[in-house]
Protein backbone atom coordinates (compact mmCIF):
# COMPACT_ATOMS: atom_id res chain seq x y z
CA UNK A 1 0.00 0.00 0.00
CA UNK A 2 1.46 3.52 -1.06
CA UNK A 3 1.42 5.78 1.87
CA UNK A 4 -0.35 9.59 0.90
CA UNK A 5 2.83 10.95 2.69
CA UNK A 6 5.71 9.25 3.41
CA UNK A 7 8.68 11.74 5.39
CA UNK A 8 12.04 9.68 5.94
CA UNK A 9 14.93 10.72 8.27
CA UNK A 10 14.19 14.44 7.48
CA UNK A 11 16.33 17.29 8.97
CA UNK A 12 15.79 20.82 8.63
CA UNK A 13 18.25 23.62 9.56
CA UNK A 14 17.98 27.27 9.56
CA UNK A 15 20.82 27.95 9.92
CA UNK A 16 22.60 27.42 13.61
CA UNK A 17 18.49 26.28 14.30
CA UNK A 18 17.84 22.47 14.01
CA UNK A 19 13.83 23.25 13.32
CA UNK A 20 13.68 19.39 12.53
CA UNK A 21 15.81 16.25 13.31
CA UNK A 22 15.73 13.12 11.57
CA UNK A 23 11.80 13.09 11.08
CA UNK A 24 10.09 10.26 9.75
CA UNK A 25 6.66 9.32 9.53
CA UNK A 26 3.55 7.72 7.58
CA UNK A 27 0.03 9.09 6.97
CA UNK A 28 -1.73 6.19 5.79
CA UNK A 29 -3.93 7.03 2.45
CA UNK A 30 -7.35 8.23 4.09
CA UNK A 31 -6.49 8.60 7.08
CA UNK A 32 -6.10 11.75 9.20
CA UNK A 33 -2.91 12.38 10.61
CA UNK A 34 -3.12 14.95 14.05
CA UNK A 35 0.42 16.64 15.05
CA UNK A 36 0.79 17.96 18.13
CA UNK A 37 3.06 19.71 20.21
CA UNK A 38 3.74 23.32 21.54
CA UNK A 39 4.79 26.36 19.99
CA UNK A 40 8.25 25.84 18.17
CA UNK A 41 8.25 22.17 18.27
CA UNK A 42 8.40 22.22 14.09
CA UNK A 43 5.34 21.06 13.13
CA UNK A 44 4.91 24.10 10.45
CA UNK A 45 8.19 23.48 8.89
CA UNK A 46 7.25 19.74 8.62
CA UNK A 47 3.72 20.66 6.77
CA UNK A 48 5.55 23.11 4.48
CA UNK A 49 7.70 20.26 3.97
CA UNK A 50 4.75 18.69 2.54
CA UNK A 51 3.46 20.62 0.15
CA UNK A 52 7.29 21.88 -1.49
CA UNK A 53 7.25 25.28 0.15
CA UNK A 54 10.69 24.28 2.12
CA UNK A 55 13.53 21.62 1.04
CA UNK A 56 14.83 19.52 3.68
CA UNK A 57 18.41 19.89 4.55
CA UNK A 58 19.22 16.22 4.14
CA UNK A 59 15.88 13.35 3.96
CA UNK A 60 13.15 12.60 1.74
CA UNK A 61 9.35 13.72 1.57
CA UNK A 62 7.24 11.76 -0.84
CA UNK A 63 3.54 12.64 -1.02
CA UNK A 64 2.01 9.50 -3.38
CA UNK A 65 4.47 8.51 -5.75
CA UNK A 66 6.05 12.04 -6.10
CA UNK A 67 9.60 12.67 -4.31
CA UNK A 68 8.51 16.36 -3.68
CA UNK A 69 11.32 17.16 -1.69
CA UNK A 70 13.17 16.86 -5.17
CA UNK A 71 10.84 18.08 -7.58
CA UNK A 72 11.73 20.99 -10.12
CA UNK A 73 9.89 24.12 -9.47
CA UNK A 74 7.30 23.46 -12.53
CA UNK A 75 6.77 19.74 -11.58
CA UNK A 76 6.30 20.93 -7.72
CA UNK A 77 3.33 23.22 -9.27
CA UNK A 78 1.32 19.93 -10.53
CA UNK A 79 2.11 18.00 -7.45
CA UNK A 80 0.81 20.94 -5.57
CA UNK A 81 -2.97 20.53 -7.28
CA UNK A 82 -3.38 17.20 -5.44
CA UNK A 83 -2.87 19.02 -2.08
CA UNK A 84 -4.76 21.61 -0.25
CA UNK A 85 -3.78 23.76 2.70
CA UNK A 86 -5.75 25.51 5.47
CA UNK A 87 -4.19 28.01 7.45
CA UNK A 88 -5.12 29.55 11.07
CA UNK A 89 -5.21 33.16 9.20
CA UNK A 90 -7.56 31.97 6.60
CA UNK A 91 -5.49 33.66 3.79
CA UNK A 92 -8.34 35.15 1.74
CA UNK A 93 -8.01 37.31 -1.13
CA UNK A 94 -9.80 40.39 0.33
CA UNK A 95 -10.49 41.79 -2.75
CA UNK A 96 -12.06 38.86 -3.81
CA UNK A 97 -15.37 37.95 -3.78
CA UNK A 98 -15.91 34.48 -1.93
CA UNK A 99 -16.14 32.31 -5.56
CA UNK A 100 -13.58 34.38 -6.94
CA UNK A 101 -11.53 33.23 -4.22
CA UNK A 102 -12.25 29.52 -4.51
CA UNK A 103 -11.80 29.80 -8.22
CA UNK A 104 -8.30 31.45 -7.76
CA UNK A 105 -6.32 27.69 -7.72
CA UNK A 106 -8.53 27.05 -10.51
CA UNK A 107 -7.60 29.99 -12.76
CA UNK A 108 -3.92 29.22 -11.71
CA UNK A 109 -4.06 25.32 -12.84
CA UNK A 110 -5.46 26.49 -16.63
CA UNK A 111 -9.27 25.55 -15.86
CA UNK A 112 -11.66 26.79 -18.23
CA UNK A 113 -14.59 29.44 -17.01
CA UNK A 114 -17.57 26.90 -16.94
CA UNK A 115 -15.70 23.73 -15.41
CA UNK A 116 -14.54 26.54 -12.92
CA UNK A 117 -17.53 28.46 -11.77
CA UNK A 118 -19.05 24.44 -12.00
CA UNK A 119 -16.49 23.05 -9.22
CA UNK A 120 -16.86 26.19 -7.44
CA UNK A 121 -20.35 25.53 -7.01
CA UNK A 122 -20.14 22.44 -6.21
CA UNK A 123 -17.45 22.81 -3.48
CA UNK A 124 -19.10 25.90 -1.64
CA UNK A 125 -21.90 23.94 -1.80
CA UNK A 126 -20.07 21.21 0.20
CA UNK A 127 -19.22 23.51 3.18
CA UNK A 128 -22.67 25.34 3.16
CA UNK A 129 -21.86 29.04 1.40
CA UNK A 130 -23.33 29.20 -1.75
CA UNK A 131 -25.26 31.64 -1.00
CA UNK A 132 -22.21 33.71 0.03
CA UNK A 133 -20.62 33.34 -3.38
CA UNK A 134 -20.94 36.73 -4.00
CA UNK A 135 -20.23 38.25 -0.66
CA UNK A 136 -16.21 39.51 0.56
CA UNK A 137 -14.17 38.04 3.12
CA UNK A 138 -14.84 40.82 5.47
CA UNK A 139 -18.80 40.11 5.64
CA UNK A 140 -18.04 36.88 7.46
CA UNK A 141 -17.49 35.39 10.31
CA UNK A 142 -14.26 33.94 11.14
CA UNK A 143 -16.00 30.05 10.85
CA UNK A 144 -17.00 31.86 7.32
CA UNK A 145 -13.98 32.30 6.26
CA UNK A 146 -12.17 29.40 7.56
CA UNK A 147 -14.73 26.64 5.10
CA UNK A 148 -14.09 29.61 2.32
CA UNK A 149 -10.72 28.65 3.00
CA UNK A 150 -11.32 25.05 2.79
CA UNK A 151 -13.75 25.58 -0.34
CA UNK A 152 -10.71 27.00 -2.02
CA UNK A 153 -8.42 23.67 -0.60
CA UNK A 154 -10.69 21.83 -2.00
CA UNK A 155 -11.53 23.51 -5.90
CA UNK A 156 -8.56 21.21 -7.19
CA UNK A 157 -9.85 17.82 -5.88
CA UNK A 158 -6.96 16.96 -3.59
CA UNK A 159 -5.83 13.82 -2.75
CA UNK A 160 -4.36 15.42 0.60
CA UNK A 161 -5.38 18.61 2.90
CA UNK A 162 -2.66 19.98 5.43
CA UNK A 163 -4.30 21.84 8.40
CA UNK A 164 -1.85 24.08 9.81
CA UNK A 165 -3.66 25.13 13.31
CA UNK A 166 -6.74 25.96 11.19
CA UNK A 167 -8.88 26.16 14.09
CA UNK A 168 -6.98 28.33 16.62
CA UNK A 169 -8.46 31.62 15.77
CA UNK A 170 -11.70 30.42 16.01
CA UNK A 171 -13.96 30.38 19.29
CA UNK A 172 -14.30 26.73 20.62
CA UNK A 173 -17.94 26.41 18.88
CA UNK A 174 -17.45 27.36 15.31
CA UNK A 175 -14.03 25.61 15.97
CA UNK A 176 -16.79 22.32 16.52
CA UNK A 177 -18.19 23.81 13.57
CA UNK A 178 -15.00 23.57 11.11
CA UNK A 179 -13.61 20.16 12.74
CA UNK A 180 -17.30 18.40 11.98
CA UNK A 181 -16.20 19.55 8.12
CA UNK A 182 -13.43 18.60 8.72
CA UNK A 183 -14.58 14.88 9.20
CA UNK A 184 -17.15 15.43 6.30
CA UNK A 185 -13.76 16.00 4.10
CA UNK A 186 -11.83 13.05 5.24
CA UNK A 187 -15.04 10.71 5.21
CA UNK A 188 -17.34 11.56 2.37
CA UNK A 189 -14.08 13.05 0.13
CA UNK A 190 -11.70 10.02 1.44
CA UNK A 191 -9.55 12.97 1.21
CA UNK A 192 -6.13 12.43 3.57
CA UNK A 193 -5.96 14.86 5.97
CA UNK A 194 -2.38 16.10 8.26
CA UNK A 195 -3.95 18.28 10.70
CA UNK A 196 -1.02 20.17 12.64
CA UNK A 197 -2.40 22.11 16.31
CA UNK A 198 -1.43 22.64 19.58
CA UNK A 199 -5.12 22.27 20.34
CA UNK A 200 -6.67 19.07 21.85
CA UNK A 201 -10.13 19.40 20.70
CA UNK A 202 -9.02 19.62 17.11
CA UNK A 203 -6.96 16.00 17.86
CA UNK A 204 -9.75 14.15 19.65
CA UNK A 205 -12.13 15.43 17.57
CA UNK A 206 -10.98 14.08 13.69
CA UNK A 207 -7.67 12.61 14.14
CA UNK A 208 -7.54 8.26 14.07
CA UNK A 209 -3.32 8.72 14.47
CA UNK A 210 -1.50 11.28 16.27
CA UNK A 211 2.35 12.08 16.73
CA UNK A 212 3.71 14.21 19.45
CA UNK A 213 6.72 16.72 18.64
CA UNK A 214 9.29 18.51 20.54
CA UNK A 215 12.08 20.21 19.90
CA UNK A 216 12.42 19.28 15.94
CA UNK A 217 11.59 15.35 16.61
CA UNK A 218 8.88 13.06 17.54
CA UNK A 219 9.06 11.53 20.76
CA UNK A 220 5.94 9.87 20.60
CA UNK A 221 3.57 8.20 17.62
CA UNK A 222 0.12 5.79 17.95
CA UNK A 223 -3.35 5.80 17.73
CA UNK A 224 -4.78 8.78 19.63
CA UNK A 225 -6.64 6.84 22.50
CA UNK A 226 -3.08 4.88 23.10
CA UNK A 227 -0.84 8.36 23.40
CA UNK A 228 -3.60 10.27 25.29
CA UNK A 229 -4.47 7.61 27.68
CA UNK A 230 -0.88 5.90 28.21
CA UNK A 231 1.78 8.59 27.32
CA UNK A 232 5.05 6.58 27.14
CA UNK A 233 7.25 9.61 27.36
CA UNK A 234 7.56 12.53 29.71
CA UNK A 235 7.10 15.28 26.80
CA UNK A 236 4.01 13.83 25.53
CA UNK A 237 2.77 13.01 28.97
CA UNK A 238 3.53 16.47 29.87
CA UNK A 239 1.26 17.85 26.86
CA UNK A 240 -1.07 15.39 27.22
CA UNK A 241 -1.60 16.32 30.99
CA UNK A 242 -1.65 20.31 29.76
CA UNK A 243 -4.35 19.16 27.37
CA UNK A 244 -6.46 17.06 29.25
CA UNK A 245 -6.26 19.43 32.67
CA UNK A 246 -6.46 16.52 34.61
CA UNK A 247 -4.01 17.22 37.02
CA UNK A 248 -2.81 19.95 39.55
CA UNK A 249 -0.36 22.03 38.92
CA UNK A 250 1.51 25.19 39.77
CA UNK A 251 -0.61 27.69 41.90
CA UNK A 252 -3.58 25.08 42.05
CA UNK A 253 -1.25 21.93 43.45
CA UNK A 254 -0.22 24.60 46.02
CA UNK A 255 -3.32 25.50 47.12
CA UNK A 256 -4.41 22.19 47.41
CA UNK A 257 -1.78 21.48 49.25
CA UNK A 258 -2.25 24.12 51.64
CA UNK A 259 -5.96 23.70 51.78
CA UNK A 260 -6.20 19.50 52.50
CA UNK A 261 -4.49 17.47 55.43
CA UNK A 262 -2.52 14.36 54.12
CA UNK A 263 -1.43 13.22 50.65
CA UNK A 264 -2.08 14.01 47.29
CA UNK A 265 -2.30 11.10 44.89
CA UNK A 266 -3.51 11.14 41.59
CA UNK A 267 -5.10 7.96 40.15
CA UNK A 268 -5.42 7.44 36.25
CA UNK A 269 -8.87 6.37 35.44
CA UNK A 270 -8.86 2.54 34.04
CA UNK A 271 -11.83 2.32 31.65
CA UNK A 272 -13.11 -0.43 32.43
CA UNK A 273 -15.89 -2.08 34.78
CA UNK A 274 -15.94 -1.37 38.59
CA UNK A 275 -12.92 1.24 38.10
CA UNK A 276 -14.36 3.63 40.80
CA UNK A 277 -15.65 0.89 43.11
CA UNK A 278 -12.11 -0.61 42.87
CA UNK A 279 -10.47 2.86 43.98
CA UNK A 280 -13.05 3.73 46.42
CA UNK A 281 -12.53 -0.03 48.21
CA UNK A 282 -8.89 0.48 48.50
CA UNK A 283 -9.50 3.86 50.47
CA UNK A 284 -12.67 2.45 52.70
CA UNK A 285 -11.54 -0.53 53.88
CA UNK A 286 -8.04 0.88 55.57
CA UNK A 287 -10.47 4.11 56.36
CA UNK A 288 -8.31 6.44 54.67
CA UNK A 289 -10.32 9.53 54.64
CA UNK A 290 -10.26 10.62 51.04
CA UNK A 291 -11.39 13.56 49.54
CA UNK A 292 -11.91 13.85 45.34
CA UNK A 293 -9.93 17.25 44.52
CA UNK A 294 -9.32 17.49 41.31
CA UNK A 295 -10.00 15.87 38.21
CA UNK A 296 -10.64 15.66 34.68
CA UNK A 297 -11.77 12.81 32.52
CA UNK A 298 -12.14 13.13 28.62
CA UNK A 299 -14.10 11.56 26.04
CA UNK A 300 -11.75 9.95 23.28
CA UNK A 301 -13.16 7.56 20.73
CA UNK A 302 -15.20 5.34 22.54
CA UNK A 303 -12.86 5.06 25.52
CA UNK A 304 -13.04 7.68 28.67
CA UNK A 305 -9.26 9.18 29.70
CA UNK A 306 -8.37 11.32 32.20
CA UNK A 307 -7.19 11.29 36.00
CA UNK A 308 -8.59 11.55 39.61
CA UNK A 309 -6.53 13.42 42.32
CA UNK A 310 -7.34 12.17 45.78
CA UNK A 311 -6.61 14.06 49.26
CA UNK A 312 -5.97 10.99 51.33
CA UNK A 313 -5.16 11.23 55.30
CA UNK A 314 -4.37 8.62 57.15
CA UNK A 315 -1.67 6.17 58.65
CA UNK A 316 1.21 6.50 56.08
CA UNK A 317 1.64 2.57 55.87
CA UNK A 318 -2.16 2.22 55.27
CA UNK A 319 -1.93 5.17 52.43
CA UNK A 320 1.10 3.00 50.82
CA UNK A 321 -1.03 -0.11 51.47
CA UNK A 322 -3.93 1.21 49.38
CA UNK A 323 -1.77 2.42 46.68
CA UNK A 324 0.31 -0.95 46.20
CA UNK A 325 -2.98 -2.28 46.04
CA UNK A 326 -4.42 0.32 42.81
CA UNK A 327 -0.81 -0.69 41.34
CA UNK A 328 -1.68 -4.63 41.47
CA UNK A 329 -5.27 -4.10 40.00
CA UNK A 330 -3.40 -2.45 37.01
CA UNK A 331 -4.21 0.94 37.89
CA UNK A 332 -1.56 3.90 37.30
CA UNK A 333 -1.13 5.82 40.49
CA UNK A 334 0.89 9.14 40.90
CA UNK A 335 1.71 11.21 44.59
CA UNK A 336 2.13 14.51 43.32
CA UNK A 337 5.58 15.35 45.08
CA UNK A 338 5.40 17.76 47.94
CA UNK A 339 5.70 21.20 47.45
N1 LIG B 1 12.01 30.34 7.85
C1 LIG B 1 12.58 30.17 9.05
N2 LIG B 1 13.77 30.72 9.34
C2 LIG B 1 14.36 30.55 10.54
N3 LIG B 1 13.84 29.82 11.53
C3 LIG B 1 12.65 29.24 11.31
C4 LIG B 1 11.95 29.39 10.08
N4 LIG B 1 10.80 28.68 10.16
C5 LIG B 1 10.77 28.15 11.39
N5 LIG B 1 11.88 28.47 12.09
C6 LIG B 1 12.21 28.02 13.45
O1 LIG B 1 12.08 26.61 13.49
C7 LIG B 1 11.52 26.18 14.72
C8 LIG B 1 10.23 25.42 14.45
O2 LIG B 1 9.25 26.33 13.99
P1 LIG B 1 7.83 25.91 13.48
O3 LIG B 1 7.96 24.80 12.51
O4 LIG B 1 7.11 27.12 13.05
O5 LIG B 1 7.19 25.33 14.84
P2 LIG B 1 5.65 25.16 15.26
O6 LIG B 1 4.81 25.25 14.04
O7 LIG B 1 5.61 23.83 15.94
O8 LIG B 1 5.37 26.27 16.23
C9 LIG B 1 11.31 27.44 15.56
O9 LIG B 1 12.41 27.58 16.39
C10 LIG B 1 11.24 28.53 14.52
O10 LIG B 1 11.66 29.76 15.05
MG1 LIG C 1 3.22 26.46 13.60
Amino acid sequence: MTAAVRVEHVTKRFGDLVALDDVSLEVEEGGVLGVIGYSGAGKSTLVRLMNGLEQPTTGRVLVGDAEISALPERELRRVRRDIGMIFQQFNLFRARTVAGNVAYPLRVAGVSRTERDARVARVLDFVGLLDKAHAHPEQLSGGQKQRVGIARALATSPRLLLADEATSALDPETTADVLALLKRVNRELGITIVLITHEMEAVKAVAQQVVVMEAGRIVERGSLVDVFSAPATPAAARFVRSVLHDRPTGATLDRLRSAHRGRLVTVRVADRPGFTATVSDAFAKRRLSNELVFGGISELGDRSVGALTYALDGPGAAVDEALAELRGAGIAVEEEAAG
